[in-house]
C-alpha cells in the first residue's frame, strides 16, 4: 500500500504535538522529516495510507500510544559510554560513598535507561567493587518511557554493536558478567539481580519513597525544552539524597538552570543539602 507523501501542515504539527503531550519530547517543525521517517512502517502495519487516519487511531485507541512512544523515542546507547564518567564513578564516587555510609545500600538510578547498557555498566563495577568490600551493598533501578527498550534490559540479552564495544573496551568482564548463548550475551543472574527495570515518565513525580545516591540522567535532557528540563529536574531532585551525585550527558549542561543541584565538575553535579525535599 502506498502512503501518502504529501501531507497537510495541520497534520504534522498535531503529530509533533502528539510527541510532546505523550513523551515531553520537544521536536521542531523542521523534525518533521524524521518523524514521519519513523512512522511510515507504523503505517504500513496497520494497513493506513493517510498520517491523519493514524492520529485518529492514536486518539481512538490508547494503546496505541505504546508502539508511538517505542516509536518516536531515541534510544541509542552503549556499555561504559563516556569513559571520563566511569572513571570517576569507580575513582572516587563508590570509595566516597562507602567510606561515609557504612552498612547503608547505595542506591543508584539509570533514569533514562534505554535497553540497560548504563545500567549493568553501574553494576559491573559494583560488583568490582564488592570484591574488595564484601560489605558493600547496592541496588540499581533502571527506568525509561519505551516498553520495548526496557524488554531488551529486563532480558539482559545483548548481541552486535552493543556487545562488540564491550568486548573491545572490557573483554575480561564480558567473560566475567556475561554468558554466550546462541548469538549474543545474556547478563549473568547476579547481575541481573540487582537491576530492577520500570517504565516511568521523568515528567512525572517518581513513586515510593526512592532516595537515590547516584543519579544517572544522561542523554534525556537534549531532548527537553527548557521548562521541561526545569521539570525533569526537579522531579530527579525529590527523588534524590541531599549530596547525592547527578551525572547526565556530554552535550548537557544544568549551569543556566536554577535547579537545587551545584555543579562539581562537567557532567557531574551535586544536589544542594539544603534544598526542600
Ligand atoms: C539517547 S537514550 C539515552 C540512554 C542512556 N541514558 C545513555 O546515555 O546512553 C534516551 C532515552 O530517554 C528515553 N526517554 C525519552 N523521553 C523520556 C521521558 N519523558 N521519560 C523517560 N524516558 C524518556 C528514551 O526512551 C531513550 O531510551
Amino acid at each position: 500500500m502506498d502512503i501518502e507523501s504529501e501531507i497537510d501542515q495541520a497534520t504534522q504539527r498535531a503529530l509533533l504535538d502528539k510527541v510532546r503531550r505523550h513523551t515531553g519530547i520537544h521536536m521542531a517543525d523542521r523534525k518533521w522529516t524524521l518523524l514521519q521517517g519513523r512512522l511510515r512502517r507504523r503505517l504500513q502495519a496497520l494497513a493506513l495510507n493517510r498520517y491523519r487516519d493514524y492520529l485518529a487511531v492514536l486518539d481512538a485507541q490508547p494503546e496505541e500510544v505504546g508502539s508511538f512512544i517505542n516509536l518516536v523515542t531515541t534510544n541509542e546507547t552503549s556499555f561504559f559510554r563516556t569513559p571520563r564518567i566511569w572513571d570517576h564513578f569507580w575513582q572516587q564516587l563508590l570509595p566516597e560513598w562507602f567510606r561515609q555510609h557504612r552498612g547503608a545500600t547505595l542506591q543508584l538510578w539509570s533514569a533514562a535507561a534505554s535497553t540497560g547498557e548504563e545500567a549493568y555498566s553501574m553494576a559491573m563495577m559494583c560488583e568490582e567493587f564488592r570484591e574488595h568490600h564484601p560489605a558493600f551493598k547496592y541496588q540499581i533501578l533502571a527506568t525509561d518511557i519505551a516498553s520495548q527498550v526496557l524488554a531488551v534490559g529486563k532480558a539482559g540479552f545483548y548481541q552486535g554493536k552493543s556487545i562488540e564495544g564491550l568486548k573491545r573496551t572490557r573483554p575480561e568482564w564480558l567473560a566475567k558478567y556475561f554468558q554466550p548463548s546462541s548469538d549474543g550475551y545474556l547478563a549473568s543472574p547476579m547481575l541481573r539481580s540487582h537491576v530492577l527495570f520500570r517504565e516511568h515518565h521523568l515528567h512525572k513525580r517518581l513513586d515510593g519513597a526512592s532516595r537515590f545516591d547516584i543519579t544517572l540522567l544522561r542523554n534525556v535532557l537534549i531532548y527537553f525544552d527548557e521548562e521541561g528540563q526545569c521539570n525533569v529536574l526537579e522531579n530527579v531532585r525529590r527523588a534524590m539524597s541531599p549530596g547525592g551525585v547527578l551525572i547526565i550527558g556530554e552535550s548537557e549542561s544544568l549551569t543556566r538552570l536554577n535547579v537545587g543541584f551545584d555543579f562539581e565538575q562537567p557532567l557531574i553535579y551535586r544536589r544542594q543539602e539544603g534544598a526542600h525535599a
